[in-house]
């Protein structure tokens, strides 16, 4: 069953509901400032930022502020329940540039090169197994993130509560230069990007 057909599955997103409610709680709120983690993103007004797992939309609400109306944000998600909450959040937030979509990002079905920004927020396991049950299998996520990014794009990684064997996979991809972390973030830029 693909990522996509299992977050169809109405048990799949039962079991996830509580999930989903800790992903935006009160607490993590306390523990964790999404503007302030953001900003080690350096996302800037008017881009099209593609967040991959979305998930309930700790990270989007306030990415959407940040890129403005003039920006785009494609909320990406494969599991139904959490498309549903975020499309409510933003709807009564009133946000008009950001775009809900419920997909696996391994096919983002997205132009290539037309995103400036990728944010992979929360959502890598720290080792990144290439065992196909992994959701996000890093050797199949990053050559799809290189194709959708525009040449000057970049990539931004942050993972809670550490990032384990991560950025150096990236890095040994052949796929991302590291650039700097900040607040956390670790930033990339593509190699090999076609101009
Ligand atoms: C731990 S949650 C983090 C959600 C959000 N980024 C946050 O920090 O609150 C991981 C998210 O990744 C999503 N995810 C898993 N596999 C995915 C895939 N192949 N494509 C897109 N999203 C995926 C899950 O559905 C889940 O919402």
């Amino acid at each position: 069953m693909s990522t996509e057909d299992l977050g169809k599955s109405k048990f799949v997103n039962m079991l996830l509901k509580p999930a989903g409610s800790a992903m935006e709680s009160r607490l993590r709120h306390l523990l964790q400032d999404p503007e302030k983690i953001l900003r080690g993103a350096d996302l800037q007004p008017g881009q099209t930022v593609l967040e991959v797992g979305s998930g309930t939309g700790f990270f989007s609400m306030a990415a959407a502020r940040i890129i403005g109306d003039e920006g785009h944000l494609i909320a990406m998600d494969p599991l139904a329940a959490y498309v549903d909450r975020l499309n409510e959040k933003v709807e009564a937030a009133g946000l008009q540039n950001v775009r809900v979509v419920r997909r696996d990002a391994l096919q983002a079905r997205l132009d290539a090169a037309s995103i400036d920004k990728v944010l992979l927020f929360g959502v890598l396991p720290l080792i990144p197994l290439r065992h196909p049950l992994t959701a996000l299998p890093l050797n199949r996520l990053l050559p799809e993130m290189h194709r959708v990014l525009k040449p000057e794009g970049t990539l931004a990684v942050w993972m809670f509560p550490i990032a384990g064997l991560v950025p150096l996979s990236i890095r040994r991809s052949g796929l991302f230069a590291y650039l700097h972390k900040r607040n956390g973030v670790h930033n990339y830029r593509l190699c090999n990007a076609k101009s």
